[in-house]
């Protein structure tokens, strides 16, 4: 797929043990505040094992996407096999979702991992309807920490240069202009919030987790005149033209052509060959290209095959 942009990769990592059951009120009051209750079909980008996906309830479709296979089993697991959750492994940078097919879609904690955020940003555009909300969360390298320390000299990176800070491979922090700018290209942004102002650990343990909460609940709205919290959630609205009437049509599309997929059986298939992609015990899987769609004469053969394995699998019960 070509100079495809690194991708942060949580197989296996303890994400999941560090976050369950831990304390997300000032992120859903956010997201509450900003993405419509009810729609047809969301996208909930990196959904990783689906912390927030429950705060997307209103809409008939859920996509839970995320790249790691971990993730959406344990997403699985936590929201359950309904037929409203779709479960997707795959890269954000090739979104395997018709353009349009989507009216919203939400990502949080997600971007912070990207290098390539345009690319993300025009990805993500591209599968959303027309004037579709999108809950964008990236983390801030502005914020009263930071600042702090830079003035007291204890950090070297200058928290107003515009430019993203990394803190390791895959890992950065935003400067609310530069994402804005990033924005810009694909979207309308209408709303900032500032969120987590209160994310300091020594906060934490002298004043009472509620108490917090109530006050990180007034603070978001002042998002709209200064922007100095750790994380920033944005509405953004999907501008620019897409396929109409794509909600009704098919989901997939080929991630690499962008051709609309074929269903055959537990197989999706690219019309111009360039390859297959599996359904297997409810996810279905974007990283592992089948290769090209095979021939009759393959089907049939694979065909003869299985029910010769049927057939043996038979006797052995007799
Ligand atoms: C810090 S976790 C956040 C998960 C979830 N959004 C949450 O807030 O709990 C980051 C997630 O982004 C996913 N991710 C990172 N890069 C990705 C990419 N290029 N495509 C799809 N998922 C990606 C990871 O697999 C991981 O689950
Ligand atoms: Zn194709």
């Amino acid at each position: 797929m070509g100079d495809a942009p690194p991708i942060c990769d949580y197989e296996g990592s303890d994400y999941r043990d560090r976050f369950w059951g831990g304390d997300c009120r000032t992120e859903r009051i956010a997201l509450r505040r900003l993405l419509p209750s009810q729609g047809r079909r969301v996208a909930h980008l990196g959904a990783g094992f689906g912390r927030m996906t429950g705060e997307l309830q209103g809409y008939d479709q859920v996509i839970v996407l995320d790249y790691s296979h971990t993730m959406l089993r344990d997403a699985q697991a936590h929201l359950g096999r309904d037929d409203r959750y779709i479960y997707v492994a795959a890269d954000i940078y090739h979104l395997p979702l018709a353009d349009g097919s989507c009216d919203a879609a939400v990502m949080e904690r997600v971007i912070h991992h990207m290098a390539d955020v345009c690319a993300a940003l025009q990805r993500i555009r591209a599968v959303l309807a027309p004037g579709a909300p999108f809950v964008l969360e990236y983390a801030s390298k502005r914020h009263g920490e930071a600042i702090l320390r830079y003035l007291l000299r204890r950090q070297t990176w200058n928290p107003f240069d515009r430019e993203p800070v990394s803190f390791g491979p895959l890992y950065f922090n935003f400067h609310p202009d530069y994402m804005a700018q990033c924005l810009e290209c694909s979207f309308e942004t209408r709303r900032c919030l500032a969120v987590s102002y209160f994310r300091l650990n020594l906060l934490k343990r002298l004043v009472p987790l509620g108490v917090l909460v109530t006050q990180d609940r007034l603070m978001q709205p002042t998002g709209r005149i200064a922007l100095y919290s750790p994380s920033v959630y944005t509405l953004n609205v999907a501008v620019g033209e897409t396929p109409p009437a794509a909600l009704d049509g098919p989901l997939f599309k080929c991630p690499q052509c962008g051709a609309l997929l074929e269903t055959e059986g537990d197989e999706l298939t690219c019309p111009n060959g360039d390859g297959r992609w599996a359904c297997q015990e409810g996810i279905y899987d974007f990283r592992e290209n089948l290769g090209p769609k095979k021939t009759r004469r393959q089907r049939r053969t694979q065909e003869q095959r299985r029910s010769l394995a049927q057939v043996s699998a038979n006797e052995a019960t007799m």
